[in-house]
């Protein structure tokens, strides 16, 4: 239940590539008559079973004049079917940055992103027609919005994905047969940002320490691919330490900042009991942590998973959206109009889509479910890339309740990294836009942590302007200021 209301929620993941030079090979390319998922195959010459179909310039959802964008399926295996949506920058593509968004779930759509957050359209309540979002990020950066695992979004075919981990090798692959390709291999050696969120707490700190592990091994010779540079990662309302971020919840239903007490007196005491009780929350979250990778880990770290969704967060949230504690359990923005706008014939046609679109199907979560994964911190890894001086953002909406601010200002002052001490003496400054103030942050070197003023979980769908800034000042490498 709680990753079903986390998938939700998304991920932003900023990853930064920079490569020398794309390895270049010779592509196949194919007509492939319009009935076909996408109009253009390439097949992969050096990665078995995988490549490129897509649709270009379908004219849906960028509708600025001259910005190419390309939908379609990166082909990861066999029966692995990605879907992909890329859009150029609008303002000097041949020169910005390549970002990829991330939605998280685990199991949900990145179409989440595209059209409710950071995206270059909005779908319109008639669910037949769009809005230009002036604020995308596809402003300043070049974007791909990615569906993974396989049969989530637009994705199909066979998912044997069933933790973070394991997700991990297929988003390197896709990235391999898309910087293989001429139509991406461009980006290859442009500056790689990793947006996401939510689960991204999980899937940020796992996926980009896969692509520098896999970077070491092709340093050495030991594999021949295309190293994958991440320059930046942006996590906002990730799910970084469920022991943390459990405990979190009682803060934040006690006092959310700005919002005052949430939920009543006995409401609290019940889920104080349930978190320290013997055999409570915490005490099966550190068992989880104990018992590692083992296979017998799976069975403890589920449990630990549903004794503190049922016991802690369940309570703690009531009948607010856990997304955005303004609203109540009925919440109404951000309005779900773009899924309607996905099931249209024409819609699916005109962009190469060949499956129904789900949000935040079950096939795929319920894999991740069975090793426990939402029980798992990646803390660690999260802390050595904080350590190795990499620009890392994590942010947060201050009116999520689901991975709120203070869980996630908790999980990073327990980071272990050289910028420990000074992160804990640091005060929050408030960064404005034209004198208001968008949000409260913290600076160390390449590091920042920001709480937004007024955001729930889905950050850019509620301060576009604010969002969009912040991108900017971190696709720049910049410490977050007041502009
Ligand atoms: C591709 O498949 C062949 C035959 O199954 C296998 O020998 C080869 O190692 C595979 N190559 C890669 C790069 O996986
Ligand atoms: C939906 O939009 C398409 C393309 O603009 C248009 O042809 C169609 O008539 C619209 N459908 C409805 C029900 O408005
Ligand atoms: C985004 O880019 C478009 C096209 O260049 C421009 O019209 C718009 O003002 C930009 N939006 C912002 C917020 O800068
Ligand atoms: C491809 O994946 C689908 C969905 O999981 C499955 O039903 C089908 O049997 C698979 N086909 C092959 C050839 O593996
Ligand atoms: C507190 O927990 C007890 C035992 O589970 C339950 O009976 C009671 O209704 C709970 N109280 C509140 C206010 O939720
Ligand atoms: C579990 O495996 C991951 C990936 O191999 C590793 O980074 C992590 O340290 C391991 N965790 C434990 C507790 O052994
Ligand atoms: C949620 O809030 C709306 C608007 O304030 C209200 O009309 C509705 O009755 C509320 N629903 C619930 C379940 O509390
Ligand atoms: C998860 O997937 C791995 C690799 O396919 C498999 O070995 C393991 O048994 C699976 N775990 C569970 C709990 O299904
Ligand atoms: C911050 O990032 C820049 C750009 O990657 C790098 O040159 C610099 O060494 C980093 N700073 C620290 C303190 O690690
Ligand atoms: C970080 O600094 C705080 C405050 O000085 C200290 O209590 C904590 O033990 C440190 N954590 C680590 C992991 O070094
Ligand atoms: C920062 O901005 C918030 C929100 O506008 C405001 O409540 C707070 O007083 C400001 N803090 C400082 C130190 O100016």
């Amino acid at each position: 239940m709680f990753l079903r209301m986390l998938v939700q929620a998304g991920l932003v993941l900023l990853a930064g590539v920079s490569v020398a030079s794309a390895v270049s090979r010779p592509v196949v390319e194919d007509d492939f008559g319009t009935s076909e998922a996408g109009h253009i195959e390439i097949r992969s010459n050096v990665h078995n079973a995988t490549g490129i179909r897509y649709v270009k310039n379908s004219g849906i959802c960028e509708t600025t004049p001259g910005v190419t964008q390309i939908s379609g399926y990166i082909d990861v295996g066999t029966n692995m079917s990605m879907w992909f949506w890329f859009f150029e920058s609008r303002n000097s593509p041949e020169t910005s940055p390549f970002t990829l968004w991330l939605n998280g779930g685990p199991g949900c759509s990145s179409m989440i992103g595209l059209f409710q957050e950071n995206g270059p359209c909005l779908v319109n309540a008639d669910r037949n027609s769009t809005t230009i979002n002036p604020y995308s990020w596809n402003n300043i950066s070049n974007m791909i919005y990615i569906d993974q695992p396989i049969g989530t979004g637009f994705s199909y075919g066979t998912d044997t994905v069933n933790s973070t981990e394991a997700a991990a090798p297929f988003v390197w692959t896709a990235f391999q047969v898309l910087f293989e390709s001429t139509l991406f291999s461009k980006y290859a050696s442009r500056e790689f940002i990793f947006g996401t969120e939510s689960y991204g707490g999980h899937y940020g700190p796992s996926f980009v320490t896969y692509f520098e592990e896999q970077n070491a091994l092709i340093d050495c010779g030991m594999i021949d691919a295309v190293p994958i540079v991440v320059s930046a990662l942006m996590i906002n309302n990730g799910w970084y330490d469920p022991l943390i971020q459990n405990v979190a919840y009682l803060d934040f239903a006690t006092y959310a900042p700005g919002y005052g007490q949430l939920q009543p007196d006995d409401v609290l005491q019940n889920i104080t009991e349930a978190l320290y009780g013997s055999d409570g929350c915490v005490a099966q979250e550190e068992a989880c942590y104990a018992a590692g990778n083992s296979t017998g880990s799976d069975k403890i770290c589920r449990k630990a998973d549903n004794y503190c969704i049922e016991n802690v967060f369940v309570p703690a949230v009531g009948d607010y959206d856990s997304y955005d504690i303004r609203q109540n359990s009925s919440a109404l923005f951000p309005p779900e109009y773009y899924k309607h706008f996905l099931h249209k014939k024409r819609v699916m046609k005109q962009i190469g889509a060949q499956v129904k679109y789900k949000e935040c199907p079950d096939a795929p979560y319920e894999l991740f479910v069975k090793t426990g994964d939402d029980a798992r911190t990646w803390l660690p890894e999260l802390s050595a890339l904080a350590d190795s001086g990499m620009k890392i953002l994590i942010w947060a909406g201050d009116t999520d309740m689901n991975c709120n601010w203070l869980g996630g200002h908790a999980s990073v002052l327990a980071m272990d990294w050289y910028g420990n001490e000074t992160l804990h003496n640091t005060p929050f400054t408030n960064m404005t836009i034209d004198g208001t103030s968008v949000a409260a942050v913290q600076n160390v070197d390449n590091f920042s942590f920001a709480r937004v003023y007024g955001a729930g979980h889905e950050v850019a769908a509620f301060q576009p302007q604010a969002a969009l800034e912040i991108f900017s000042q971190v696709v720049r490498m910049e410490q977050l200021h007041s502009v």
